[in-house]
């Protein structure tokens, strides 16, 4: 017994501290648990199921995925579901809630009028610091480097740096691409062919002209040109219009396919839940590293291209380019403040490269989605052909290209509207991304201070009516602008989810048909503070490339198969394919 009992006793005494021990394991897990769960933010609708497991809302994300429906199509989703313009989403197990506006009137007051309430956000910075670390876009404006990282960008986007000096440098490279179109349309011979690949070799000719002066040489539109001709491809056979022509592949080099790799690795940047952690292994990735790299090796000939530029013909050259302008003035602050010329920066570097990087894919994004319209609505392409027409009289009464001095003087708003529209409809983010930096009043709750915000961009407002809202719990600034622009397109006359550039005109007080941002909701460019930096340059160029596309090709109808709404998302959005079947307008001219 005795030793019975004292065997109880030592098992006892033994056991004690496991089941302590496993108590306390439970119990911490379940406080893990609970501190893992969604903590909903108060009085904001959210989906209820969501808030009570780890995974949040995840799960529909994995739904929309198996669905086949886009992943970024879940923030709009939300705000249908809980028809509310303000809304919060839980993104997995320890993370804060993320608060969802779906009101084009209360975005846009609140990133341009209540914008001192407001930072990048960490799900913002997070996108970038890990590509592109000094550029000011990974930064909170609250960063002690943000000023100095924005300086260095300072008068590339004034109209003047424009006119004179990124858009020429544009133009001749569009030239180039017009002419590869006009030996593919010759050799497709009016078959079908995609233009996806080729229109990366146009943007990125256009920016790289634009913010590194690349010549003609370097351009990939001009070597896919000459592969194409050496590779005598007969020409002038029998139509077979409902087939693709299979021109051979040709593959992004240099600066463009660093660009690309890049810019893959901030796609996976968005579904992560800790950027630093995913930046720390995305960066270790050789494909990555190589491409980081080598975008560093190139940028570098491009500076020091410039510095001997500078060095030959003083400061107060001409520019050609982006590059030529930052490199000048480091030089001159550098012979000011008696120190050596910092030229092989990461400042600089990630300068430069925030310009290819930014400039690029939503360009790109753009003009494809404009392009793929094209085909199916022949009536747009008539109409806005025939503004350009009217507009450039003697250019086309000489049989010649508008030359880019007319191109600046003129404005053509039809011709706006319909990138105005296109943008309006496939928005190249899908969201705008801010965090609270206090406690927010806003449509009557309480945004807590370091929450971050999510503004869509599609979906309510913008394509389909606006969900209601009470003038008074608008912000006072909001009310004070309630006659600016229409909360919806309800009234506009034209159904909000069609395809109507008319939407976007209307007559001045001389009676002149205008282009008018405030006829109703868009913010495909984001607003505020922090707004698209390239915005004017991105229009500009839409502009130009449009123009001449128009002027030199007709795109014709396509056949039944090959016409595709679809999207995909990458980097930015893009439309899953856009052929074209091109008759040229003009006679081919020979380049010299
Ligand atoms: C059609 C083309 C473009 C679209 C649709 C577009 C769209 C956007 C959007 C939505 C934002 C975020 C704005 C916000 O949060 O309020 C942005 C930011 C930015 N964009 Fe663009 N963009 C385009 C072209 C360009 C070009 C051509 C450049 C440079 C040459 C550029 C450089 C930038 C930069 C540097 C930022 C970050 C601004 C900041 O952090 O303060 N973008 N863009
Ligand atoms: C642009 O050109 C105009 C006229 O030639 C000149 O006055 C101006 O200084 C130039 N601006 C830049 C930034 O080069
Ligand atoms: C190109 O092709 C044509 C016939 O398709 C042929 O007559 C000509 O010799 C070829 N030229 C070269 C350089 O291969
Ligand atoms: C973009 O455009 C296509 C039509 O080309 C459309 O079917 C698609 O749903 C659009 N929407 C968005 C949000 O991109």
């Amino acid at each position: 017994m005795a030793t019975l009992d004292l065997n109880n006793v030592t098992t006892f005494i033994q056991l004690r501290p496991l089941a302590i021990g496993g108590a306390l394991v439970m119990g911490l897990l379940y406080v893990i648990y609970l501190r893992a769960l969604p903590k909903p933010l108060p009085g904001i609708p959210y989906d209820v199921e969501s808030s009570r497991r780890l995974l949040g809302d995840l799960p529909h994300f994995f739904a929309l995925e198996k669905s086949g429906r886009r992943i970024m199509e879940f923030w709009a989703d939300v705000a249908r579901r809980q028809r509310s313009p303000i809304t919060q989403y839980f993104a997995g197990p320890f993370t804060k809630p993320v608060v969802i506006i779906s009101d084009f009137r209360e975005t846009k007051d609140l990133l341009m009028r209540r914008a001192k309430l407001l930072d990048h956000g960490s799900l913002n910075t997070g996108l970038w610091f890990g590509a592109i670390p000094h550029h000011f876009v990974g930064m909170p404006s609250s960063d002690p480097r943000y000023p100095k990282a924005k300086s260095l960008s300072n008068d590339l986007m004034t109209p003047s740096f424009l006119h004179n000096v990124s858009l020429p440098a544009s133009y001749q490279k569009t030239l180039n691409f017009v002419n590869l179109w006009q030996l593919k349309a010759r050799i497709a011979n009016e078959q079908p062919f995609t233009a996806l690949e080729d229109f990366n070799f146009l943007t990125g000719d256009i920016i790289c002209a634009a913010a590194l002066g690349i010549l003609d040489e370097e351009s990939d539109t001009v070597k896919h040109y000459n592969r194409l001709k050496t590779n005598n491809l007969s020409t002038g056979h029998p139509t077979k219009s409902n087939q693709v022509y299979p021109f051979p592949e040709y593959k992004a080099t240099g600066i463009l396919e660093a660009t690309h790799t890049i810019a893959d690795s901030i796609t996976g940047a968005r579904t992560a839940s800790m950027p630093k952690l995913y930046w720390f292994f995305t960066n270790l990735r050789p494909s990555v590293s190589k491409a980081q790299k080598e975008r560093t090796r190139i940028l570098q000939t491009y500076i020091d291209r410039a510095r001997d530029t500078v060095a030959k013909s003083g400061l107060s050259t001409s520019y050609r380019a982006a590059v030529d302008y930052i490199v000048s003035r480091e030089i001159a602050a550098a012979k000011k403040e008696s120190r050596l010329p910092a030229l092989s920066s990461p400042e600089i570097h990630d300068s430069l490269f925030g310009y290819v990087l930014g400039g690029q894919s939503t360009t790109h994004s753009v003009l494809s989605f404009m392009i793929r319209r094209m085909a199916v609505r022949q009536d747009v392409q008539t109409k806005l052909r025939k503004e350009l027409y009217t507009l450039y009289s003697s250019a086309a009464s000489e049989k010649r290209n508008p030359t880019i001095h007319e191109f600046l003087a003129m404005h053509a708003p039809y011709l706006d509207a319909v990138i105005e529209e296109t943008m309006r409809l496939n928005s190249t983010a899908p969201v705008l991304i801010r965090e609270a930096m206090e406690d927010l009043d806003f449509l009557g709750r309480t945004i807590p201070k370091g929450t971050n915000i999510f503004c869509t961009l599609w979906g309510p407002s913008y394509d389909e009516p606006a969900i209601e809202v009470d003038e008074e719990v608008r912000s006072k600034s909001s009310q004070a602008h309630k006659e600016e622009t229409p909360v919806d397109w309800t009234h506009s006359g034209f159904p909000p989810a069609d395809f109507h550039p008319e939407r976007w005109l209307r007559k001045d007080g001389k009676g002149n048909t205008v282009f008018d941002i405030k006829n109703g909701p868009t913010l495909g460019f984001g607003a505020g503070p922090r707004e698209c930096w390239g915005k004017r340059l991105a229009y500009h160029e839409l502009k130009l490339i449009t123009t001449l596309l128009l002027w030199n090709f007709d795109f014709l109808p396509l056949p039944a198969d090959l016409v595709d709404t679809d999207v995909v998302d990458f980097f930015v959005a893009k439309p899953k394919s856009c052929f074209v079947r091109l008759r040229s307008r003009v006679p081919e001219v020979q380049k010299k």
